[in-house]
């Protein structure tokens, strides 16, 4: 499939309801993509926030025929933060002619601990949930294990937080947009989970994003698309500072499209937490195991590196308005390989990018490349 047009809401924490976000970055993407709802076949959802802030509109997919005037099939997709890439992957199969693929969520309105908790019931039920272990603690714990068998430290994760930071400040559409932070502002921000600091963690925001996806020749190509998942009980798995699901993910994308890791010119990797984002260039094969530290001290992945990761800002510093991710990321790399990105744009324009998305601490992965297809 090829992907015909994009759009994006700017991520902030507009209290708007989520189906109006969906609505905005929708009509954008049909305004891309020169086309008319009348001429969508079909429309995959993703969205976990209806019942996040008593917005208890569970037929969502109703709902969404009702704003666009459509009758066509609708479906819904959660797979919380891994829902975009997955609506992505699921659309791609499907075989209709032009589809649109949609998430807006209203993650943010009530207190921090309430979208804390909400976001909590991701984890796993029995253990996980009733430990209190929020995706902070949970990821803090892996980092823990990652620390004692590898070479890495605290002042890595900053150095990831910086970067990804430095790129929002470029970008209009990231909640940091204009607004930098310094290395030092990032090592004394205050622990969240020992030893993950704010600067850490994922900025939970709200926001939507769509891409529609057509049979129709255009100038990006999917060429590559992975999809995996493991257990929800983050240690019940034997190494959970390696995501499993990525690896598998990453190999399958990489084999339809007969590329490896050293091919790709651009990334968006899931930086729910800056330590998710060093041993994930491992995963995905940008880096041998072990060594995703030296990678991000190298600069390779700064934004004039050899292979720039997360130049929208990142979950970090973009923001993260779970289901929406993926499709974001999506939206960065087809801007990004039609040289469309301004300040921010990498030079030469790239050809080839990679999306990864993760919902859970690994519990699903979805991978995604893309090419241009015209010069
Ligand atoms: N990075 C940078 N700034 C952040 C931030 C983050 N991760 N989280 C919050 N802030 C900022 C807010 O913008 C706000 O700034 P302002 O005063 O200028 O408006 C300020 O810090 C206070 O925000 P608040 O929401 O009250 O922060 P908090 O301390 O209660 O929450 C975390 C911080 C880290 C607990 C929360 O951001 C979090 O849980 N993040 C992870 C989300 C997550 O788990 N996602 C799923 C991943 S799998």
């Amino acid at each position: 499939m090829y992907i015909k047009g994009v759009g994006m809401t700017k991520f902030d924490y507009s209290q708007k309801p989520w189906w109006e976000f969906a609505f905005e970055a929708a009509t954008e993407a049909l305004k891309d993509a020169k086309m008319k709802i009348s001429e969508i076949d079909a429309i995959v959802l993703s969205a976990i926030s209806s019942a996040a802030g008593g917005e208890h509109q569970t037929h969502k997919i109703s709902l969404l025929s009702d704003l666009f005037k459509t009758n066509v099939p609708i479906i819904e997709i959660p797979s919380v933060c891994a829902g975009g890439g997955v609506a992505v992957w699921v659309a791609n199969k499907l075989g209709f002619n032009n589809i649109l693929v949609v998430s807006g969520e209203k993650l943010v309105d009530n207190k921090s601990e309430i979208t804390v908790d909400w976001i909590l019931s991701a984890s796993e039920r029995v253990i996980e949930q009733t430990e209190g272990l929020i995706f902070p603690a949970q990821n803090a714990l892996v980092w823990q294990q990652y620390m004692k068998k590898y070479n890495a430290t605290m002042d890595d994760l900053a150095l990831i937080a910086f970067k990804n930071h430095k790129n929002a400040v470029l970008n209009p559409k990231a909640y940091f947009y204009q607004r930098p932070v310094s290395l030092e502002q990032i090592k004394n921000s205050p622990v969240v989970a020992s030893p993950l600091r704010l600067m850490d963690c994922s900025l939970s925001v709200n926001g939507g994003a769509a891409v529609i996806l057509s049979k129709e020749r255009t100038d990006i190509e999917i060429i590559g698309s992975g999809f995996a998942t493991d257990y929800i009980l983050t240690f019940g798995r034997k190494e959970p500072y390696h995501f499993k699901a990525t690896v598998i993910a990453a190999k399958q994308a990489f084999e339809q499209a007969k590329l490896t890791p050293k091919d790709i010119q651009i990334a968006e990797v899931h930086d729910a937490f800056t330590s998710v984002e060093l041993f994930s260039y491992e995963d995905l094969g940008f880096a041998l195991p072990g060594k995703g530290a030296e990678l991000i001290r190298s600069g390779k992945v700064n934004i004039e590196g050899e292979l720039p990761i997360n130049t929208s800002g990142g979950l970090k510093a973009k923001g993260h308005p779970i289901s929406v991710t993926g499709l974001a990321q999506i939206y960065e790399i087809v801007n990004q390989l039609r040289g469309k990105c301004n300040e921010r744009q990498i030079k030469p324009v790239p050809k080839i990018g990679l999306c990864h998305n993760i919902g859970g601490t690994g519990g699903s992965v979805t991978v995604h490349i893309l090419k241009k297809t015209i010069e």
